[in-house]
């Protein structure tokens, strides 16, 4: 079976509600790599203090940050290195938490620099990253994401005795003052403002501990551990069902399954002939394991709806034009899942392909993944729409090379450019069942693309 990549764990919230401490012992927990967003937009603004920038020069500002190289080192949780030098401690001093909120961290420049880092070093999995639009902006894929938020009296009086305890003690009033006008800049801020997205865990840390808070996002991640397990086993079981039933009714055969990625997020577009498709296709594909999209009116018993849900059914309403919601989907792919997807949106009356939909141009669009070719042979015969289900008649799949979209997804997802997309897609199919005809016809069985 394939083995998915670590978590990235995604915390947000505003100054002083205790991500950094949460985060750390997380990491430490878990055996993770922490990284702390807030400390490098701080050493962006230090860096521009030392070398004497006027930090309202935004272009001058932004120019440093696209040059700057940023490092979390391992084995020494929370120290971050600028440029080579050990920063930790000089990035904390007021000064810099003053123009970092006030000036760095608006600038576009800045953040696209830095969210591209974030993204860089969070990318193999197993982090957990804090901030204030990691949930939003860097990672809005995370597999784990909290929300830790406390009250703006508490985390100023957290403040306060932080400062007194290391003899810097300032007045409760002034910490508050700050602490408000600091939520105000992170909440309005122009890009990668703070905000809560509705599938975060909410965490209201006021009143709890940090132990009592790290169990809370632990039984998370177990629960959510949990399902994937009990997800796995139902999928194995219901591959090794239907596998049985195909290879032995209908001599299911698969080919060039190597074209396909062992990892990573892509999406699988098929023709579709008939009701045995994704079945045939999900046991040829194995060990990937396929999502499908299955109509919403399915899962209306709720048990149905769950056993639907743990062999990877998703719904989908019908007939929803441009309108159609693809987030469910598009966050799939972009988890690193392989989606199938009919281009074609319904079975075909007479065997042969039919158009693409502009609907598969969105999706794959939004999804900006590679898109690979599948072409189902025989299911027609076995199972037509308008027609009995025959046992016995031979079904077999075949996989084909990496669909050429690359220019298209580049450009702006204008109608013009995803009827192309769903017109290539369909050529592609076509090309393979043209290559498999031929292969047929000589005996070959040379994969397509080499
Ligand atoms: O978490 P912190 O106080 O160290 O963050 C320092 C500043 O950086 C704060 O003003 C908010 C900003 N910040 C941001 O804009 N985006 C992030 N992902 C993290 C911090």
């Amino acid at each position: 079976m394939i083995q998915s990549r670590r978590p990235i764990i995604a915390i947000d919230g505003p100054a002083g509600a205790g991500k950094s401490t949460v985060a750390k012992r997380l990491a430490k927990k878990l055996n993770y790599i922490y990284i702390d967003t807030g400390a490098m937009y701080r050493a962006v603004t230090l860096k521009a203090m030392q070398a004497g920038l006027d930090l309202t020069d935004q272009p001058a500002v932004e120019k440093l940050a696209s040059r700057v190289e940023l490092r979390f080192l391992s084995g020494q949780v929370g120290r971050v290195r600028c440029d080579g030098q050990d920063v930790t401690e000089q990035i904390r001093t007021p000064e810099v938490s003053r123009n970092v909120s006030a000036h760095v961290a608006n600038y576009s420049g800045v953040r696209k620099a830095l969210v591209a880092q974030q993204q860089a070093l969070g990318a193999p999995g197993g982090v957990v990253m804090e901030g204030r639009d990691i949930t939003t902006v860097v990672f809005p894929d995370a597999e784990i994401k909290i929300y830790l938020d406390a009250s703006q009296e508490e985390r100023a009086k957290r403040r306060f005795e932080e400062l007194k305890a290391q003899d810097r003690e300032q007045p409760f009033a002034q910490l508050l003052a700050d602490l408000k006008r600091r939520d105000e800049e992170d909440r309005n801020r122009p890009g990668g403002a703070l905000v809560r997205v509705p599938d975060a865990l909410k965490v209201n840390s006021t009143r709890l501990t940090v132990d009592k808070v790290i169990k809370m996002i632990i039984r998370k991640i177990k629960k959510q551990e949990r399902e994937q397990v009990i997800m796995t086993w139902f999928y194995t079981t219901g591959y090794i069902l239907s596998s049985l039933w195909l290879r032995i009714f209908h001599r299911l055969k698969a080919y060039w399954q190597k074209q396909l990625p062992s990892q990573g997020g892509f999406i699988l577009a098929s023709n579709h002939a008939s009701m045995l498709d994704p079945t045939a296709l999900g046991v040829a594909a194995w060990p990937r394991e396929l999502y499908f999209m299955a109509r919403s009116t399915l899962f209306r018993p709720r048990w149905f709806g769950w056993l639907l849900h743990m062999v990877h059914a998703r719904p989908v309403t019908r007939g929803k034009g441009p309108e159609q919601d693809w987030d469910l989907f598009v966050k799939l792919v972009r988890a690193g899942k392989a989606l199938l997807v009919f281009p074609e949106g319904t079975r075909t009356e007479d065997g042969k392909l039919q158009r693409g939909k502009s609907g598969f141009g969105r999706l794959a669009h939004k999804c900006q993944a590679p898109v690979y070719p599948a072409y189902i042979q025989g299911s027609y015969a076995a199972w037509p729409k308008s027609g009995k289900y025959r046992c016995g008649r031979p079904v077999s799949v075949y996989f084909g090379p990496e669909v050429p979209l690359g220019d298209l997804l580049e450009q702006p997802g204008e109608k013009k450019i995803l009827r192309q997309i769903s017109g290539r897609t369909m050529e592609a199919i076509a090309a393979l069942e043209a290559e498999v005809r031929a292969n047929q016809a000589t005996g070959a069985q040379t994969p397509p693309g080499g």
